[in-house]
This record gives C-alpha cells, structure tokens and sequence, in this order.
C-alpha cells in the first residue's frame, strides 16, 4: 500500500491516510507550518476549535492558492457545543475563523461523559451530513462503549473514531470495533512524541523501532508512521519542521515485515494512554 492512496470513509468520501496535525501550532508559526506542509505535499490538515489556531490555517490555506477541493480539512469542537444544535454552530463560528465555506470532516473533539450530552451533540452531527454541510462526521477519543451509545441512538456510526494511537498505545479493542462498524481508526500522537508522552523516554529509541530503522536505512519515525500505514490507519504526525514533514510524508519505497509489525505492536505499556473518561475540553 502506498502513503498516497487515499482510504474510502464509509460515505465513500476519499481522506489521504497521511495528514498533517497542527496542536500547539499557533499564529504565525503556524500559518508557516501548514504553509510548508502544503508545499511539501500534505494535503490533509487537523486542526480544532481548542488549538486555537483555525485562523492561522485558514491564512495558509489561502496562501497556498490551492483550489479548495483538493484540501481535506477537518476541525473538531468542544464540551460547550454538546447539544443538538450546538454542532451546527460550532461549524459556523470554525468557518468563519478558517474562511472557508466547507470542511471536509467535522468531529466531537471529546466525548466528556460526565457532561453527558455526546449523544444529542452526535444527533446534531447527524442532521449537518443530512443536510450535506459538511462531507463526513466523527468524534474522536470515544470508546466501543460511547460509540456504541451513538449508533443505538441514531443508527448512525462515525466515519472516522480519532484516537491517542502509537505502538506504546495500539488500542487493539478500539481497532477491531471500528472495523466491524466500519469507522477509520485515525491516530493521535502517532509518533508518541505528544500529549502522555514520558519525556524521559522515547519511542524512537525501543529496540525494535531502532533496529527496524537500521534494517531499512529508514529514521525511527518513519518506521512508526509505515506502522501506522501497514495497519490501515490514518495518522496526522505534527512537526514544525519542513526538513521532517518530508521525511513523515516519505513513507513508501519500504515494507516492515510481520515479524518487524508484530515486534513493534508488542511494545504496548501501560501509563500512556490518556484516559476519555475524565481527559478533554
Ligand atoms: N483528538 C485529540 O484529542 C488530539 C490530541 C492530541 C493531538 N491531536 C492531533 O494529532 C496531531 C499529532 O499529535 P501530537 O502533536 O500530539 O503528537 P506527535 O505527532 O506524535 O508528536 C509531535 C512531536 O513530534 C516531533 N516530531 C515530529 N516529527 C518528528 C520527526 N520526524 N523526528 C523527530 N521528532 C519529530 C515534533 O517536534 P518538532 O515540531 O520540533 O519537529 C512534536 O514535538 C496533533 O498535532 C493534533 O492535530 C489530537
């Protein structure tokens, strides 16, 4: 499989499995970094409501003279829109920041049960694809259990489940619901660099990252984003970096063996995995 084929959503919307993740890049800084990642090929970009940085995509986006339609862009929103009609207007106030007219997949950014109000934000989702504003819904840090709450509710599963995924965090009961409810697993912190991440020690540096790397002639992260793509994932690495959005985007031209898989997803361990029943915003 190569980095460049794009994966169906249920709804047979085309999203390119390798995207570009903005958190913590703001203003400037971050008009730059998008601006550089459209340059270098990304052509999908996460941002949110929370990142505070919708404005600054959006200018990239505009600077980049990209005809819109060959963007895919997704923004989620927060806790303070969880009602039936709070979607539709959290997507109005993101597109004024982005200045665009439509994104491409709009997401509940946390379900925050003990809010509990996911299910009428997710009826609110439900009614926006219905009406054709936006081109696919999802929600992101939901578990089997809250998935399953949406689609008894409403018959209607997510296109896409955003989760923490990296080979310390291969949420393999996560993945299996998705494939049988037909949502695209996309990975957050697919480089385990991010949020939960114990500075004190790296995914780079586990034996059979480094030894895949070596094997390969290929750097630690692209062994760990080729992870990502052997498994069907959708992952959305950030770098402020130009020099490293190419070699994140450069993953094709090699293939990790099972035994290189298996070795990888065995590197799970506990103490990493950010908790959606009392993490979010
Ligand atoms: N839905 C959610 O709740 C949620 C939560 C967290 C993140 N996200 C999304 O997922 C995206 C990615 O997650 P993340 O930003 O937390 O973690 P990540 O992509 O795993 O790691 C980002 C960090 O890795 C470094 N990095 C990137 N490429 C590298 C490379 N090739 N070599 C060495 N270091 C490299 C970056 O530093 P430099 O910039 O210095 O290169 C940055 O500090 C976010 O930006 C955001 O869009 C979503």
């Amino acid at each position: 499989m190569s980095s460049s084929d794009p994966i169906r959503l249920s709804n047979g919307v085309a999203m390119p499995r390798c995207g570009f993740g903005t958190a913590n890049l703001r203003g400037d800084v971050g008009e730059r970094a998008v601006l550089d990642a459209i340059a270098v090929g990304y052509r999908s970009i996460d941002t949110a409501e929370a990142y505070g940085n919708e404005d600054a995509v959006g200018r990239a986006i505009a600077a980049s003279g990209l005809p819109r339609d060959e963007l895919f862009i997704t923004t989620k929103f927060d806790r303070h829109w969880h009602r039936e009609d709070g979607p539709r207007q959290a997507l109005a106030a993101s597109l004024e920041r982005l200045g665009l007219d439509m994104v491409d997949l709009l997401l509940i950014h946390w379900p925050n049960p003990s809010l509990g109000r996911y299910v009428e934000a997710w009826r609110g989702m439900v009614d926006l694809l219905e009406q054709e504003r936006v081109r696919a819904i999802g929600t992101s840090n939901f578990t089997p259990e809250h998935l399953t709450r949406l689609i008894d509710a409403t018959g209607v599963a997510p296109h896409i489940n955003q989760i923490q995924l990296n080979p310390w965090v291969p949420r393999h009961d996560e993945r299996a619901f998705h494939d049988a409810n037909g949502i695209v697993t996309e990975s957050w912190g697919p480089l385990g660099l991010g949020w939960g991440h114990d500075r004190s020690t790296s995914l780079f540096d586990e034996p059979p990252v480094a030894a895949a790397a070596e094997a390969h002639a290929r750097t630690p992260g692209q062994v760990i984003l080729r992870w990502h793509l052997q498994l069907g994932l959708v992952a959305i690495p950030r770098t402020q970096h130009k020099e490293r959005m190419r070699e994140n985007l450069d993953l094709d031209g090699f293939h990790l063996t099972d035994e290189e898989m298996e070795a990888i997803t065995a590197l799970e361990r506990d103490g990493v995995a950010v908790d959606p029943e009392t993490a979010g915003h």
